[in-house]
């Protein structure tokens, strides 16, 4: 969801009033994602890298986070959706984490979309932390090597689907991280508006856009 800072400095407000905003622009886009049908929406929320940013902006993220859940979740639940996450969360403050809880537990039983929210989360992060669960839960005399299915059985994107396609706001052309395993056939979709300028209407745009691609995953068209 990039785009913030640069949306706030535009109207010279505060980095924390771009995150805020952006925060804004997330529950109509969730609402609209299920409307369409589409059954797991991940979005990325704060990277492993994000912590280097001042500690004021830190915080102000997590406290909205806090805020995000405790005032949505409950509105997402009578919509269907399940709250899940990805990243290494139990190095999120307390309060954070304890919001996430309740947030998960109390939508655990919702089926109509996931959303997943990427917090503590790196790719490069994820995959080490995967090899690592690998090794220590392996049968050496019967598993001797890691294939392609016993890493995604570990990843923290374990029963999801890999992601068809990756909105990326703000115009910026790379991945930062995210879900690099996963993300081996998505369809990429680069829009230069700013995450909290980010509506119902560009989430449309971009699933538009995504159905006349050709999908060939490496086979000829
Ligand atoms: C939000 O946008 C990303 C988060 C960490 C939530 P940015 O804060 O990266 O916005 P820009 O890139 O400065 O515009
Ligand atoms: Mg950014």
């Amino acid at each position: 969801m990039d785009g913030n800072g640069r949306w706030a400095r535009q109207r010279g407000l505060s980095r924390a009033e771009g995150h805020r905003q952006g925060v804004k622009a997330l529950k109509p886009v969730v609402k609209e994602a299920s409307r369409l049908g589409i059954r797991v929406l991940t979005v990325f929320a704060f990277s492993t890298e994000n912590w280097q940013r001042p500690p004021e902006e830190v915080d102000a993220l997590m406290a909205l986070l806090v805020e995000f859940l405790r005032s949505e979740t409950l509105e997402l639940k009578a919509e269907g959706v399940l709250i899940r996450t990805i990243g290494a969360i139990d190095d999120l403050p307390p309060v954070s984490l304890a919001a996430l809880h309740w947030a998960s537990q109390e939508t655990a039983t919702q089926s109509r979309m996931i959303l997943n929210l990427a917090l503590n989360y790196g790719s490069r992060d994820e995959i080490v932390r995967a090899v690592n669960r690998w090794m220590a839960q392996r049968h050496p005399a019967d598993e001797p090597e890691l294939t392609e299915s016993a890493l995604t059985a570990q990843l923290d994107t374990v029963g999801l689907p890999d992601p068809d396609l990756l909105i990326r706001s703000s115009g910026e052309l790379r991945l930062s991280n995210f879900m690099l395993w996963q993300c081996a056939y998505a369809e990429i979709y680069i829009t230069e508006t700013l995450w909290p300028d980010f509506g119902p209407d560009e989430l449309r745009r971009a699933l538009d856009d995504y159905r006349h691609r050709q999908r060939r995953f490496g086979r000829i068209g």
